[in-house]
């Protein structure tokens, strides 16, 4: 569970700044992707599991007319009109440097739009909200979707209505395409609202069908993440053009999405020189999501089967760096490290790329000197720190109970 402090210093950041009480709350957990990335947005095939680091949000409804959202994290309040249109006021808050509130903005937006009614009329009125999270920002771990995701179900909780994780997450992708004009899959908000304890999902990004699979018990392996802290910004425009590559080559190709494209030199040959690779990666990583599924269930009785989940993240990895170009140095240097140490079955990229996390999976006796040599090489080679995390899979966005 993410630490009881954090529900207490977002409850504690709205007294301070609307006054007591909240009257609802609500968490959207961050999420680590197994394998299978830039794979979503053509349909494909993803691993992720839902983290035991959380973004809360707690809120009152109120008759003022504004929207008033307070965050404990950067200590700042961003207000609007209820009634202001809300591209004006996603470009005010822009122009202000309050880009944290253009997520809140975003998914209240379409919260009304899309599910109307009760929703509607709570945010007409007004709102007062904080938020609150343990999800490091900019690491890769979907701390913007776990922020959209805990505000969305907090206004639904407020607002007595329901909805299915899968229009929840839908929501939420669209206040991301829409609000923070990134091109972002499916993948992190539906980890967020589908998460399950204990278990990696299955996600077939063409059906949005979600499948879990049971990760092995901590005494066998445990899931690694390591934060390079090297800049991540997915709106800088490479996640842009990767997606618009593989929906040229789609195209060309004639079929609706990568997800119909075959191992197939032939066909790939009519492609441009650039495309190829591309194509390359996804196909490959949907066969290599294929594979770790199969060994993640075999894997509860044979530790091979984790050697072999290892060894598919570790494919994975090269295949991002070389075909699909979305590593980095640092990044790079924490997969190579994490590999020299016995004991750590494979390591890969995580997320959108270029910065952000690396994740590995590592039998128990590898752990101590993960932990007593990564930080320092990394630190020798870059010049900065790395953070370590061993996250829990947990169990997906929902209300909390203030007491
Ligand atoms: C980001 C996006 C996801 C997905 C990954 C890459 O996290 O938000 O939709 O495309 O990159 O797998």
């Amino acid at each position: 569970m993410a630490p009881a402090g954090s529900l207490a210093r977002c409850v504690d950041a709205f007294n301070r700044a609307m006054g007591p009480h909240p009257t609802h709350a609500a968490r959207a957990p961050g999420r680590v992707n197994l394998i299978g990335d830039h794979t979503d947005y053509t349909g494909g095939l993803v691993l992720p599991m839902a983290i035991d680091r959380d973004c809360f949000a707690v809120g009152r409804a109120s008759a003022s007319g504004l929207v008033r959202v307070c965050s404990a994290d950067v200590n700042q309040t961003a207000q609007w009109d209820a009634a202001e249109d809300p591209v004006a006021a996603r470009d005010r808050l822009r122009a202000g440097k309050q880009k944290w509130a253009t997520y809140v903005l975003g998914v209240l937006a379409i919260d009304r739009a899309r599910f109307g009614g009760a929703a509607e009329e709570l945010a007409s009125r007004g709102l007062d909200i904080a938020i609150a999270s343990d999800v490091p920002m900019g690491s890769g771990l979907s701390s913007s979707a776990s922020l959209e995701m805990s505000v969305l179900t907090l206004v639904l909780s407020m607002a007595g209505a329901h909805a299915r994780p899968l229009d929840k997450a839908l929501a939420c992708q669209e206040a991301e395409h829409t609000f923070a004009g990134v091109p972002c899959g499916i993948m992190d908000m539906l980890t967020s609202a589908a998460g399950v304890r204990g278990h990696a999902l299955l996600i077939d990004c063409m059906s949005n069908q979600v499948l879990p699979a049971p990760l092995p018990p901590v005494e066998r392996a445990r899931v690694v993440v390591i934060n390079s802290n090297a800049g991540h910004e997915l709106s800088g425009g490479e996640y842009a053009r990767r997606r618009a590559g593989c929906e040229r080559a789609a195209m060309l190709l004639g079929i609706a999405s990568l997800r119909q494209a075959q191992e197939d030199p032939v066909g790939q040959r009519r492609l441009p020189d650039e495309l190829r690779p591309l194509v390359r990666h996804v196909v490959s990583e949907n066969h290599r999501v294929v594979s770790a599924f199969d060994a993640l269930q075999r894997g509860r009785e044979s530790f091979l089967q984790l050697e072999r989940f290892g060894r598919l993240m570790s494919e994975s990895h090269d295949s991002l760096r070389d075909d699909y170009k979305v590593s980095c140095p640092e990044l790079d240097t924490l997969v190579e490290l994490l590999g020299a140490i016995p004991g750590v079955l494979g390591a890969r990229m995580t997320g959108g790329g270029f910065g952000g996390s690396v994740v590995a999976l590592a039998a128990p006796e590898a752990m101590e000197r993960i932990a007593a040599e990564v930080p320092g090489r990394y630190r020798d080679i870059h010049g900065r720190a790395c953070s370590i995390l061993t996250p829990l899979a947990t169990d997906g966005a929902g209300s909390v109970t203030l007491v």
